[in-house]
């Protein structure tokens, strides 16, 4: 079977591209299949860091293909920035990056968009989106009539087609935010038309059908890796909504996004981090809005790589981390940022919620019973010790692997490795569980 998956169980930024690039040699095509610039993932080598946004974390791999399939949406100046960092650093991705022609093109409106519906409160909140135009692209893509297509940026129609949009987004636009945005320069059909004409030339060497690549490519037994972005919990259908993206970014998006059967995934990894972050309004019940929540955000560097937005930060979550495990089918766990645990006294780990009196560990399906769930702690004594240097298991303190075994046990899903540091070299794989990574490791 050719197919490995790596989902983030929490609310994104689960540090998924350090794990993607470190199995990244065991596959043939890399293949990203959700989300869009929203993303921010970060790729640490030597002395050099990598942050990309759409291109797959493969892509450091010169032996790989790196896949952008069709549930992606694209913005095409900001792939192109990333195509222009990674040449700059000598890394050149014409020869080993595809796109689909089928991925929706995030253009203007759609940015304009997202600021103006994220200064509108949902149930009392703002949902805090990326403001990358990802949620407005979305919707134009299940909307059908005012999409783009990557493909349709090659069509001959292509500039008319903009202009019909532009006429009809300037009035949605001007009702959205009770404004006249129809005489608004910020949309230039004209001057969008010549931009995205200069963007289609630079990636027409990067375009293709990639389903049929990726059809060929099993059949000639290729293996798969397959990144997503964000996490389980920000899933549109499954997630914490409406505090959530626009995308299936639980296990549960793979195969539609990517364009490949559900009898191809048979493995699932989940990363975690050692605690919880959230960026962006929803509920988060373990949310430490303290000290020990400050601490957490400086030692964890939990500031985001797309926004720059601090990140709010909370102890683990095994309640939801159970819950978005089981949604997503995943088979083994990686535990990503140990090392940011070392100096505190005491570590929790939510082990299940009390709503309005009632003990549960089920996570709930309204975003306001979410919001009323106290958490019921278990409390493990830490460690008190560096574990960056950490090679092996060995080398860890026995409280530390307490704390990661815990949270295996608890979620139900064994941890396979775990993570001391952003580089390569700080991954430690689990005796006896490694075998559930793909093959990798010990
Ligand atoms: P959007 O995806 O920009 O529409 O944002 C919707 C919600 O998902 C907001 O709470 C964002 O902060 C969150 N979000 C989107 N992408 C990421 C990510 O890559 N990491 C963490 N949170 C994200």
């Amino acid at each position: 079977m050719p197919g490995t998956c790596v989902i983030g169980l929490q609310w994104g930024d689960e540090a998924k591209g350090k794990l993607v690039d470190l199995l990244t040699p065991n596959f043939d095509l890399v293949v990203r299949y959700q989300g869009g610039a929203n993303a921010g993932h970060t790729v640490v080598i030597g002395d050099k860091t990598f942050k990309l946004h759409h291109i797959p974390s493969g892509i450091l791999n010169p032996q790989v293909k790196n896949i952008i399939a069709p549930g992606v949406v694209l913005n095409p100046g900001t792939i192109l920035q990333e195509i222009d960092s990674l040449l700059a650093d000598g890394v050149d991705p014409s020869e080993n990056m595809i796109i689909s022609d089928r991925v929706h093109v995030v253009c203007p409106w759609h940015i304009e968009e997202d600021k103006a519906l994220n200064a509108m409160l949902v149930g009392g909140e703002s949902i805090g989106t990326t403001l990358r135009g990802i949620g407005p692209c979305y919707r134009d893509k299940v909307g059908r009539t005012f999409a783009i297509r990557l493909g349709d940026m090659f069509r001959d129609d292509f500039a008319e087609k903009v202009r019909g949009i532009v006429t009809a987004k300037k009035r949605i636009l001007s009702g959205i935010r009770g404004d006249d945005a129809e005489g608004d320069v910020e949309l230039d059909a004209d001057a969008i038309i010549s931009e995205f004409n200069g963007y289609a030339e630079r990636l027409k060497p990067y375009v293709a059908d990639t389903n049929h690549l990726l059809h060929d490519a099993v059949a000639d037994g290729k293996k798969l890796l397959f990144e997503g972005a964000q996490g389980a919990l920000l899933d549109i259908d499954h997630g914490t909504f409406p505090f959530v993206t626009s995308s299936n970014s639980s296990g549960v998006g793979i195969t539609g996004g990517s364009g490949v059967p559900p009898k191809w995934i048979n493995k699932v990894i989940g990363v975690i981090k050692s605690y919880s972050t959230r960026v962006g309004g929803g509920p988060f019940p373990t949310e430490l809005d303290n000290e020990v929540g400050a601490k957490i955000r400086d030692l964890g560097n939990e500031y985001g790589t797309t926004t720059g937005r601090p990140r709010r930060c909370g102890w683990f979550d095994a309640v939801a981390v159970r819950y978005s495990a089981r949604l997503s089918g995943v088979d083994a766990l990686s535990l990503m940022m140990l090392d940011v645990m070392s100096y505190l006294d005491e570590i929790k780990i939510c082990t299940a919620y009390r709503i309005d009196g009632v003990e549960t560990n089920l996570f709930p399906s309204n975003a306001d019973d979410l919001r009323r769930a106290e958490p019921v702690y278990e409390t493990l004594p830490g460690w008190n010790h560096d574990v960056t240097a950490a090679r092996s298991i060995e080398e860890i303190p026995e409280l530390a692997m307490s704390f990661a075994n815990r949270v295996g046990e608890i979620v139900g899903v064994p941890v396979a490795m775990v993570s001391v540091g952003p580089d390569r070299a700080q991954s430690i794989f689990v005796d006896g569980n490694a075998q559930q990574m793909a093959g990798v490791g010990g």
